[in-house]
């Protein structure tokens, strides 16, 4: 950090850090959660993940709508109010003087974002940058590496639709050479998984770019095992982690990825356009930052932060998001989110007709699951379960992936769930 901006940081120190410091409200609120989790905190992740009455609370910690049940948290997913609140706080107070309040203060305190950033991901803040959302910050990493004509990358066609773009666009305008992986639509073989990577590689093959969860389906991929067979073979790997960050307990120093994007408005349920950005420390300098830096190549995570006037309101509330994460507790969560997948899983898969295209092995899968009707377009049973039942979906229908994606999130409840089972046995049986 430069010692200018060091000294600063010390003199507005304490100011900084009292606008992250809760509101009275936030500290009843804070104490009631500590009792409630005190109540809980004898008990393992997964006997608290039955526990409705603890949900419950949980999701009144939401402001969630009572009449349609949303189980699209796979898109994007709420904040708690507390979040709201701290959105709130800190726009109001950057309207109070915008230039002072969001470059001289805000700016500055955007630091404790990244430490806590950097303690979920289990690595060295210095390896975190703040970014809007995953396609930002991996469209830093995809544009920002040297690469040459000729140079392959090897990537599945079960990728985000936003990143296969960014890599089509490399392909045109640099002359990389991108290489196709194929998948099932459920795997639970982790050899064939691997394989079908491995079996992409050549001595060309400079980057593998790796989806963690697929979205389409919530299929996990063995991300270590993969990352380990590029690494023996000199290949960078990219790991879009949209949908394990915060979802998933899971170490980057285990997995072993090279760089990785996020969002945060996703599993973390921080405020909308909210991402961060990880480079392994000995790759900053390679990487060319998509907004320039004073220096693009020199070795500091900042430089991925050049986004000129951006919701100081937004990054600031991330800290609160991740408050809430913690005092639910990641393992909690984890927990119970598998079991919310598994409640729906296990009573519509015994309807007739249906077919579940999630796996419920852990290793396979976390809170997302496809499912589709026999004999019924999938379109037509998202439309029916929005239209009858208010209850919100989202229809895949990508490569070999046709079906209905529901993915439940900590506010979610059995009942909720119940409808969604009792809805899908009605249009099996009408249909
Ligand atoms: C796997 C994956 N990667 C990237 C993205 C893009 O996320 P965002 O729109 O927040 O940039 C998504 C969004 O759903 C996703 O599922």
């Amino acid at each position: 950090m430069p010692n200018s901006r060091r000294n600063f940081l010390k003199s507005v120190g304490g100011f900084a850090g009292a606008l992250t410091f809760s509101s009275l409200w936030d500290k009843l609120y804070a104490a009631e959660f500590d009792s409630r989790i005190n109540k809980i905190s004898h008990l393992s992740p997964e006997e608290v993940a039955t526990d409705e009455d603890f949900w419950a609370w949980v999701q009144n910690s939401y402001t969630v709508s009572a009449s349609l049940v949303n189980l699209n948290n796979g898109g994007v997913s709420p904040q708690p109010k507390v979040v709201q609140e701290a959105f709130e706080r800190y726009n109001r107070l950057s309207n109070e003087a915008p230039s002072f309040f969001m470059w001289r203060t805000l700016d500055f305190s955007r630091e404790a974002v990244r430490s806590d950033l950097a303690a979920i991901l289990g690595c060295d803040p210095e390896e975190v940058a703040v970014q809007r959302n995953t396609t930002e910050a991996l469209a830093n990493i995809i544009f920002g590496l040297p690469l040459s004509k000729g140079d392959e990358v090897v990537l599945s066609k079960h990728d985000y639709p936003n990143m296969i773009n960014a890599w089509k666009q490399r392909e045109k305008r640099d002359g990389i050479v991108l290489k196709w992986v194929g998948h099932e639509v459920m795997s639970e073989n982790a050899d064939e998984l691997v394989k079908r990577y491995v079996d992409q590689f050549s001595k060309k093959t400079k980057i593998l770019h790796l989806t963690h969860m697929i979205n389409w389906t919530g299929q996990l991929m063995p991300a270590q095992r993969i990352v380990e067979k590029a690494h023996a073979q000199g290949i960078k790997v990219i790991l879009d982690a949209a949908h394990t960050f915060a979802h998933l307990e899971f170490n980057i120093n285990e997995i072993k990825a090279d760089f990785l994007g996020t969002s945060l408005h996703k599993w973390l349920c921080a405020p909308f356009g909210s991402g961060m950005i990880y480079v392994r420390k000995e790759h900053i300098p390679d990487i060319w930052p998509l907004m320039s830096a004073p220096d693009p190549q020199e070795d500091n995570i900042r430089k991925f932060e050049h986004l000129g006037t951006r919701s100081f309101p937004t990054e600031q509330a991330i800290g609160m998001a991740i408050k809430f994460h913690h005092t639910i507790g990641g393992a909690r969560k984890e927990a119970r989110l598998r079991y919310l997948k598994d409640y729906w899983i296990n009573r519509a898969k015994e309807i007739p007709k249906v077919r579940i295209h999630t796996s419920q092995l852990p290793e396979f899968s976390g809170a997302i699951g496809l499912f589709s009707i026999d004999g019924v377009d999938s379109t037509e049973i998202g439309k029916i379960l929005q239209n009858d039942y208010l209850i919100h979906t989202t229809t895949i229908i990508w490569e070999n992936i046709d079906g209905v994606r529901v993915t439940p999130n900590v506010y979610t409840s059995t009942r909720e769930l119940d409808k969604l089972v009792a809805a899908i046995q009605k249009i099996s049986e009408s249909n």
